[in-house]
C-alpha cells in the first residue's frame, strides 16, 4: 500500500506567479511570499519523507512555470521537476504527479481561464508536453478538486476570479471534466501503464431534521456525485451537461477527505444551511473531524475501482492530535479494505505547514514546520500506523 504525504506547488514552492498571485496583490488573500521555499529546497523534502517512512509523495507541477505564454514552454523549469522526480525514484518513493492544483498561468486567466471554449484543448496540450518528459511516472492526477475550484471561484467568489454565477460555475466544471478527459488521453498515450485520475474533494452531508434531506441530497448530487460519475462513466449528467460524452477516464478514484457538513433545510437557501453543534471534534479551522466519513465515501464512490486517498489531514497546533487523526482515519481505511474495497494508498495532507489559501499560514496541516523542523513522532511505517491499515 502507498503511504505518504501530499503538497501542491503554490502552497510550498515560493515565488510563484499565477492568477492566485494577482488575487494576493489585490489584497484578497494573504501573500504567499517564499512559502516553504520548496522550489529551491524540494530535494530536502525527500529527506523528510524518508524520515516518516513514506513510500509515496503527491506534489503538483506549477503550470505557470511551464507554459509561460500560451504555447510557449519553459523546458528548463520542466527539467527542474524532472530532476526532482529522479531523486524521488532514487529514494524509492513513488511520485504522484498533479497537473493542476487550483492555480493558473496569468495568460490563461486573463484570457477567460476555465470559461474559455478551448480550455480543455489548451490543458490537453500542456498535459501532452509534460507527460512526454515523465514516462516513468505511473500515477497521475489531472485536476485537483474541480468541484471546489468551481464553487469557490464562481459561486462563492472568494477565490479568483471572484465570480458569483451558478451558470458560469457549471460551465467551468464542464470544461474541467472535458480537460480531464483530454489530459487523460494524452498521458495514457505517452506513458505506458500510467494510472490517471482526478483528486475529488468528497464530503459527507448529513441531514438535520427530516427536511434536511432535501438540501443534503442536492449537495451530494452536485458536489460529490456529478464529478465522480462523469469521470467513471464518460458522460456528464445534468445540470452540468445533457449526458455529454467525454472520453471516460479514471483508473482510480482519488479522494480528498476532510469533513462533513450537517445540513438543515432553509426556505431561503436551496442548498440549506450548515449547523455547527457544540462539542464535536473539530480542527483549528472549525471543520468537523469525522473519521467514519472516509469509510462511507470509499464504499459509496469506489465504482468498483481502486481508491487512492489523495488527501486527508488536520489543521491543528497539537501534533499528538494529528497522530490520533491519522490513526482514526487509517482504521476506517482498514475497515473498508476488510469489506473488499481496493484502497491502494493514503496520502496525508500535508508534509509541511504551508500556504492554506485564504487562511494563509495560520492553518497548521504539516507533519513538519515550514522550516522543516520536526513536530514530534510521526512514522507511517511504525506498527502504530501499520496495524491500522493492514
Ligand atoms: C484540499 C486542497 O487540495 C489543498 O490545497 C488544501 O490545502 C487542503 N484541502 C486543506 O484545505
Amino acid at each position: 500500500m502507498l503511504l505518504g504525504a501530499a503538497t501542491s506547488a503554490h502552497q510550498i514552492e515560493g515565488d510563484t506567479y499565477n492568477d492566485w498571485t494577482l488575487w494576493e496583490r489585490k489584497g484578497k488573500a494573504p501573500p504567499v511570499g517564499e512559502a516553504c521555499n520548496s522550489w529551491e529546497r524540494m530535494e530536502e523534502d525527500i529527506r523528510l519523507l524518508l524520515k516518516i517512512g513514506a513510500n509515496a509523495y503527491r506534489f503538483s507541477l506549477e503550470w505557470s512555470r511551464i507554459e509561460v505564454e500560451e504555447g510557449l514552454f519553459n523546458i528548463r523549469n520542466l527539467l527542474r521537476y524532472r530532476r526532482f522526480v529522479d531523486a524521488l525514484l532514487e529514494a524509492g518513493i513513488t511520485p504522484i504527479l498533479t497537473l493542476h492544483h487550483f492555480t493558473n498561468p496569468v495568460w490563461f486567466y486573463e484570457s477567460g481561464g476555465w470559461l474559455r471554449r478551448d480550455a480543455p484543448e489548451i490543458f490537453g496540450r500542456y498535459a501532452d508536453l509534460v507527460s512526454r518528459y515523465f514516462g516513468d511516472v505511473k500515477l497521475w492526477i489531472t485536476i485537483n478538486e474541480p468541484n471546489v475550484y468551481a464553487y469557490r471561484g464562481y459561486v462563492v467568489g472568494d477565490w479568483p476570479p471572484g465570480e458569483r454565477s451558478l451558470s458560469k460555475a457549471l460551465r467551468v466544471i464542464r470544461n474541467m471534466l472535458r480537460a480531464h478527459s483530454e489530459a487523460y488521453a494524452a498521458v495514457k498515450a505517452n506513458v505506458r501503464r500510467a494510472s490517471v485520475g482526478i483528486a475529488h474533494h468528497l464530503r459527507v452531508f448529513t441531514p438535520v431534521g427530516l427536511l434536511g434531506r432535501i438540501p443534503a441530497l442536492l449537495r451530494e448530487y452536485l458536489f460529490n456525485f456529478v464529478p465522480v460519475f462523469s469521470e467513471v462513466s464518460g458522460e456528464i449528467p445534468p445540470p452540468v451537461a445533457l449526458m455529454e460524452r467525454i472520453n471516460a477516464g479514471g483508473d482510480f478514484i482519488g479522494i480528498n477527505y476532510y469533513t462533513r457538513d450537517r445540513v438543515r433545510f432553509s426556505l431561503l437557501q436551496p442548498f440549506g444551511v450548515e449547523v455547527l453543534p457544540e462539542g464535536v471534534w473539530r480542527n483549528s479551522l472549525g471543520w468537523e473531524v469525522y473519521p467514519e466519513g472516509l469509510y462511507v465515501l470509499i464504499k459509496r464512490y469506489n465504482f468498483k475501482r481502486p481508491v487512492l486517498i489523495t488527501e486527508n489531514g488536520i489543521a491543528t497546533e497539537d501534533h499528538s492530535e494529528r497522530v490520533r487523526f491519522v490513526r482514526e482515519h487509517l482504521k476506517q481505511v482498514k475497515r473498508a479494505k476488510g469489506e473488499g474495497m481496493d484502497v491502494v494508498g493514503y496520502l496525508y495532507w500535508s508534509l509541511l505547514d504551508n500556504y492554506e489559501w485564504l487562511e494563509g499560514y495560520s492553518a497548521k496541516f504539516g507533519i513538519f514546520t515550514r522550516d522543516r523542523r520536526s513536530k514530534g513522532d510521526f512514522n507511517l511505517s511504525d506498527q502504530y500506523f501499520r496495524d491500522s491499515v493492514s
